[in-house]
């Protein structure tokens, strides 16, 4: 079997840290069984490109049990836990191509390793494995990097198109991945149907807002174990997960103050009681800040030009973009390493930046991602969505679908259950009365 992991000897700690994860995965685990008896996806080859943490390992597993050949490889070269890597090749046989800390070149050449399986249905979370193949559809991927044109460079146009061809249907984990495709196929150059997973309310509703809540604030606390009570905490974005990144930080006695661009969510971000203001005046009061946009540059030059000495910087949105580090490195006489995933930013003026985990998703590199219990539903969407692409991905066109309503509230159905909580259902005279347009005062 083909891998490339950092320690296989690992693997028995990986091993414990899954089980760990899958006592707090019901949902997923109602599906692995129920995979395992039925076998709906008997023989289909499967590549994932997705953090390689616990809580994937046991997607992984699920989705090995209904019967699929399945490869993994990261989705950032930061978020990899290495002993979940080592326990999946030795413990389950999947062969893994990930190590945390992977320079640019090895991480795409983990992602033409997952190609080279030829897939049918892949799974991503950030749109790295579908772009990668829509590029080499286009001859395009030594725009990636020298790794895929070293691999792909002697493929021809046809074998190109084959590879493509052969994909069924694709999944998205996240919401900047979605934005990447929503993109892609208004163009008109989608090709293949891809399940939008973050779209669904069973994802986006809990992942994004109690996940990235709590795991952002986790991660700031494990690099800098410094004190969030009386401390203003800046977060840059109010969408789903700043939202929760605002909630918690919140709740651990943070004066809280949210900047936008959206003139609603903003409002929203008033009356859920936060100060809201313009970055740039944001950036001199701020002892923490974070971002979560999915957009570019959202910390820049005029914003560390002003902050106050030692502020602390993290982003926990996909890409490591939101902070401009180069600007930063610019303005900056000297850079040193304080502890694992802090970095120290010396100023010209004296002032000290401290930038975490290299300015990407610090929930993911500096602790380890949302807790088990939520990504359970995202997995378990990605497992159901899987199973309704092979199932049905030969009838969709290449567009990017929402996962379809009655999967969503079943893995509701299921996770409300798992807590022990019940609920009410519509009465025949409710039904009624809420489908129909007769009746009024
Ligand atoms: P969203 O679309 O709900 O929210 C993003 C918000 O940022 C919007 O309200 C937008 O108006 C605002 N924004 C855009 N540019 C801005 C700027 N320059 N200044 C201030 N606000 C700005 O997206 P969501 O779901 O909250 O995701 C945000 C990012 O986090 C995405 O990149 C997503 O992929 C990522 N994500 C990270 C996770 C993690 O584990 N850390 C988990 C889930 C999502």
């Amino acid at each position: 079997m083909d891998y490339h992991v950092r320690d296989l000897s690992l693997a028995s700690q990986g091993l414990l840290r899954m089980e760990w994860a899958e006592r707090e995965m019901p949902v997923l685990r109602r599906i692995r069984e129920r995979f395992s008896r039925e076998e709906p996806l008997k023989g289909v080859v499967v590549g994932a490109c997705l953090h390689v943490t616990t809580e994937t390992a046991n997607l992984m597993v699920a989705l090995k049990e209904g019967g699929a050949q399945v490869s993994l490889c990261a989705s950032n070269p930061l978020s990899t836990q290495d002993d979940v890597a080592a326990a999946l090749v030795r413990e389950y046989g999947i062969p893994v191509f990930a190590i945390k800390g992977e320079d640019k070149d090895t991480y795409y050449s983990h992602i033409a390793s997952v190609l080279a399986t030829r897939p049918r249905v892949t799974l991503d979370d950030g749109a790295d494995l579908i772009s990668t193949l829509h590029f080499l559809a286009q001859g395009r991927e030594g725009e990636l990097s020298t790794s895929l044109k070293e691999v792909f460079g002697s493929w021809s146009q046809r074998g190109r198109e084959a590879l493509v061809k052969e994909v069924i249907g694709s999944t998205e984990e996240t919401t900047t991945g979605v934005i990447r495709l929503k993109s892609l196929a208004a163009q008109g150059k989608l090709l293949f149907p891809v399940i939008a997973v973050n779209d669904a309310d069973t994802k986006h509703l809990f992942d994004n807002r109690y996940g990235t809540g709590q795991s952002t604030i986790d991660g700031i606390l494990r690099a800098t174990n410094r004190l969030l009570a009386g401390s203003v905490f800046v977060v840059c974005g109010y969408g789903w997960c700043g939202r929760g990144v605002a909630m918690r930080a919140r709740g651990m006695g943070a004066r809280v103050i949210v900047t936008e661009v959206d003139p609603i969510r903003a409002l929203e971000a008033v009356m859920d009681g936060f100060m809201v203001m313009p970055l740039v005046e944001a950036a001199r009061l701020g002892d923490f800040f974070v971002t979560v946009t999915g957009d570019i540059s959202v910390i820049r030059e005029e914003h560390f030009a002003v902050m106050k000495d030692g502020a602390i910087v993290a982003n926990s949105g996909h890409f490591n973009v939101e902070v401009d580090l180069e600007a930063l490195e610019g303005m900056s006489t000297s850079k040193r390493r304080l502890r694992p995933f802090v970095d120290e930013y010396v100023l010209k003026d004296g002032r000290r930046i401290v930038v975490l985990g290299e300015g990407r998703l610090v929930n993911l590199v500096a602790a380890e991602g949302h807790p088990s219990a939520v990504m359970d539903m995202s997995f378990a969407d990605q497992a159901l969505a899987v199973e309704y692409l092979v199932r049905e991905g030969g009838k969709l066109k290449p567009q990017v679908y929402r996962l379809p309503q009655e999967l969503d509230m079943e893995v509701a159905r299921i996770k409300l259950k798992s807590m022990g909580i019940e609920i009410d259902s519509l009465t025949p005279e409710q039904r009624e009365y809420l489908s129909s347009w007769e009746m009024g005062t």
